[in-house]
């Protein structure tokens, strides 16, 4: 029989086919990644192919349109209905008559690559838990007496070579009904390629997932579509949690002293979270039944509380897990009202203080892949620091206090509307300038006090602490002790006295903001831990400065990194390669989702990640003691002159 040279682009693949081959089949042969989710049925639409005319001679292939068999009636009817771009075709359809140059656009690829971080357009590939298979199954038969499970788990051998799968007993219950209503036809969701997780009668090209965030102080969640990767829909919300305690520290020991009280605040997150669902799902006009993987990060108090896990044992030495490992369970099993048969991705722990979303922010920031030795901070009430590169990780967490998210200040509140978040000081006039959450004007501009009308100024946040105190100590009101220093009082009525110590006004009037003699000492306490934290983990690798910083987590990504290292918060490094970047946890949760691979790959990093304690670091003391100066006793920040 005749033969005809195909070759695929751009991978470049390419074969001899009989003439009458179909695209798609050559495709699979040749091992090219074009998707399908009908199995060649003309249904999906997701084996688009791009036919190239011209010569490629360097391929010694010449292709012609004619190449390829004309439209069949599928083919017409598909484009009648879904519309099919000019010189695409379907490669389920079109058969092979001629030598052909078949592009594969990346639409038409499982493995494509999506970008998943805007910022640095980090990309992965697709290849998500859950993959969809249109199925057509034998009727029952009188002499063959087998179930219906049976013969679709026949059919899905035959027609995608899908063996051994397991389902639940929630599909079995619809399993009849489904294969009636769809006439023998259904589509199956798989999950890693073992699990029926969910049957629709005839046709059906969508799955989607959930990646959430579940911070102690906001959940955020993406609703991903799970063949394009996209984001279609976020939405987040404090965590409820919070009416038990601020802090984590608060709800643990909420939990010791009100018996069985982890159940009102594993309640509190799981409701929290079908809500985000519910917020998602109409903004995308999705059926949250259609939501089949979800994937869940989070520090280990708040991984355990919404397992349902009591977290007593986290509140103290030795901090001891329940489990460090990762977990695939149902989420009817986490409460998810939604669709109980949706498969939930738990992040592995790395020890009882540096938990799940430490592994997500190692996976999305990815410091095992590359030289460079990079510091990853997570500033939180606890900061979890990374350090390490493609030979060795290491982690920590340390107790900086929730100074840094606006508590224990006096003025201090959380990073919403109406909150200081930028401030400078004229260093002659020492007059402050500022700009708070919610207006785009600074407080000197004309129209800012009409602007604010509304919002009010009520405060300052984390990432406006941070400024004042940094801008303070440049203008010289503040010591490198972290002093106000009194004497300036002579020079500008900003700096006031306040019993035996002084502070500075930001805001006089009304609605007053000041920065005490205490708000300095917490920040510098606050910094001090984490800059000692930093330094334990250098020690360990015997480095004397790190190649780069990234600071992550929502106050993490707010503050400006210049003022960070002026106070000495971090190591000194090249201020170029210090960046904050954003929601790193988010990100890798969403890696998480759409990645098998990552998955496997994170089980394994874990293992391999050095766990330090911060706690029983005999030198810990005393980098501590020495990291309270502005921006520090000794050590010192050549960067910042330069
Ligand atoms: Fe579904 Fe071709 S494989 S349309």
């Amino acid at each position: 029989k005749k033969t005809h040279l195909i070759a695929f682009m751009p991978s470049g693949k390419r074969g001899r086919f009989p003439n009458g081959t179909p695209v798609l089949e050559a495709a699979r042969l040749l091992g090219v990644d074009i998707d399908s989710v009908c199995g060649g049925r003309g249904i999906c639409g997701r084996c688009q192919v791009d036919m190239t005319v011209g010569k490629f001679s360097k391929h010694g292939v010449t292709s012609h349109k004619s190449s390829l068999s004309a439209f069949n009636e599928v083919e017409q009817k598909y484009k009648e209905r879904r519309n099919l771009k000019d010189g695409r075709r379907l490669s389920c359809q079109a058969l092979l008559l001629g030598d052909a140059v078949i592009d594969v656009p990346a639409t038409s690829q499982v493995h494509k690559q999506v970008v998943v971080k805007q910022a640095d357009d980090r990309k992965i590939e697709m290849d998500p838990a859950i993959r969809l298979h249109f199925v057509q199954v034998l009727e029952p038969d009188m002499h063959n007496p087998t179930g219906d499970f049976e013969r679709l788990c026949a059919a899905l051998k035959q027609q995608w070579d899908l063996e051994n799968l397991e389902c639940d007993i929630r599909t079995l219950q619809k399993l009849q009904k489904v294969l009636r209503d769809g006439h023998w036809s259904v589509t199956v969701a798989v999950h890693r390629g073992t699990r029926i997780t969910k049957i629709w009668p005839g046709f059906n090209n969508q799955a989607y997932g959930i990646a959430v965030d579940v911070g102690s102080t906001t959940i955020a969640m993406h609703l991903c579509d799970l063949s394009t990767g996209a984001v279609i829909a976020s939405s987040g919300m404090m965590n409820p949690q919070i009416r038990y305690g601020e802090d984590l520290m608060s709800r643990v020991s909420y939990v010791m002293m009100n018996p069985g009280g982890e159940l009102l605040l594993t309640e509190a997150v799981r409701s929290g979270i079908n809500g985000l669902i519910a917020e998602v799902t109409t903004e995308a006009k999705v059926d949250p039944d259609d939501i089949l993987n979800a994937v869940f990060v989070g520090n280990p108090i708040m991984h355990h509380l919404l397992l349902g896990i009591d977290p007593t044992e986290l509140g103290g030495a030795p901090f001891a897990l329940a489990t460090n490992s990762a977990m695939t369970i149902w989420a009817s099993e986490v409460g998810m009202t939604s669709n109980p048969d949706c498969r939930a991705y738990f992040l592995p722990c790395i020890a009882g203080h540096v938990g799940a979303d430490t592994a997500a922010v190692i996976l999305s920031e990815a410091p095992y892949l590359q030289e460079q030795m990079t510091l990853i901070i997570d500033v939180g009430t606890n900061a979890e620091i990374v350090l390490g590169n493609n030979e060795r990780l290491l982690a920590a967490s340390s107790p900086t206090g929730p100074a840094f998210e606006g508590a224990q200040i006096s003025c201090g509140q959380r990073a919403a509307a109406g909150a200081i978040e930028r401030v400078r000081i004229d260093p002659e006039t020492l007059e402050p300038r500022f700009k708070v959450i919610g207006s785009d004007l600074w407080s000197d501009e004309d129209g800012f006090e009409e602007e604010t009308r509304k919002i009010g100024v009520t405060g300052i946040c984390g990432s406006g602490i941070i400024e004042v105190i940094a801008e303070m100590y440049l203008a010289g009101i503040l010591s490198s002790d972290g002093v106000i220093d009194g004497a300036m009082a002579a020079k500008s009525p900003r700096i006031v006295a306040d019993g035996r110590t002084f502070s500075y006004v930001i805001r006089d009037g009304e609605s007053e903001i000041k920065i005490y003699q205490t708000d300095v000492r917490a920040i510098q306490l606050a910094k001090a831990a984490l800059y000692a934290g930093a330094k334990l983990l250098m020690d360990k690798l015997d480095l004397e400065k790190v190649d780069r910083i990234q600071l992550t987590g929502a106050f993490g990504s707010h503050i400006d990194t210049k003022y960070a290292m002026v106070l000495g918060m971090i190591p000194d490094c090249n201020l170029k390669e210090v960046q904050a970047v954003g929601n790193a946890a988010g990100v890798g949760a969403r890696i998480a989702l759409l990645n098998n691979s990552a998955r496997d790959e994170i089980e394994e990093l874990v293992k391999t990640v050095e766990k330090i304690e911060t706690a029983v670091e005999p030198n810990f003391q005393q980098y501590f003691v020495e990291a309270m100066a502005i921006p520090h006793k000794t050590a010192p920040y050549p960067e910042l002159s330069k």
